[in-house]
């Protein structure tokens, strides 16, 4: 059985007191959830107040990327060390905003995947193919490429600490959802990728959450696809009362 897991994506937003509203709106939503992981993702600069705030509560605190180094002269960045100093569970890596906008590619996801599974993170790695790249027939190629580039080459031990999140780029921030069908389609695509590089085992042990545009109201009929393990919500994440409607999909 895939624990499902429900993760927000807080992007840039939310200053402290903004990040312990959040907090004090969301926990007494949530205290009954047993049903799913709940993960939040918000920015470096909040990281150690939602670590606090979440103490003691089902929440888990993830950063929204990290650096591949250990230490050393690599200005504005931030190691998995320090995040997992701060208290830091997961990361996410290789969102679409960081692939598109920060140079981000395959070959940094994989040196960022390896560096926090071997510092103890938990990674969520993000693929999903632009509109352009699914108007010309080139969604599974353009998936099969970013899983193969940034996890091809990983340990089935590694592979054990890695969620990854099918975010089609049409779909985030858009509200234009991908039906549960065509999210299923690509999750059962990814599994078999992952089975045909690691083994069933493996794929079938993998979670794989939908991203782009989860909102209270679409996320029911995308959970009961049985490839779709969980979402990670980006806008949707920032209201307690919506993310909380999220988590208790059910
Ligand atoms: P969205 O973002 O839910 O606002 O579409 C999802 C994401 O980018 O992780």
């Amino acid at each position: 059985m895939r624990r499902p897991i429900i993760a927000g994506n807080w992007k840039m937003f939310k200053t402290l007191d903004e990040t312990r509203a959040f907090f004090d709106a969301l926990i007494p939503e949530i205290q009954n959830v047993e049903h799913c992981v709940i993960v939040v993702a918000p920015p470096f600069t909040a990281l150690a107040t939602a670590v606090e705030e979440a103490e003691g509560t089902r929440v888990l605190i993830s950063a929204q990327d990290v650096h591949w180094e250990e230490k050393g002269a690599y200005t504005g960045e931030i190691s998995v060390r320090m995040l997992k100093d701060l208290g830091c569970r997961y990361t996410i890596i290789g969102h679409s905003e960081r692939r598109q906008y920060f140079g981000e590619t395959d070959e940094t996801v994989e040196s960022k995947t390896r560096a926090a599974v071997a510092g103890g993170l938990e990674a969520i790695v993000c693929v999903g193919e632009t509109l352009a790249e699914r108007d010309a027939g080139q969604a599974s190629e353009v998936v099969r490429r970013q899983v193969r580039g940034g996890l091809g080459r990983l340990t089935a031990q590694d592979l054990s600490h890695i969620i990854v999140a099918y975010e089609p780029v049409w779909a985030i921030g858009t509200g234009r959802t991908a039906t549960p069908e065509i999210a299923a389609e690509m999750h059962a695509e990814i599994r078999k990728i992952v089975r045909e590089i690691y083994g069933e085992a493996e794929a079938s042990a993998l979670r794989i959450l939908y991203g782009g545009s989860v909102k209270p109201d679409n996320i029911s009929a995308l959970m009961r696809k049985e490839d779709i393990d969980g979402a990670l919500a980006g806008g949707a994440s920032l209201e307690p009362a919506s993310f909380a409607a999220i988590i208790k999909y059910l």
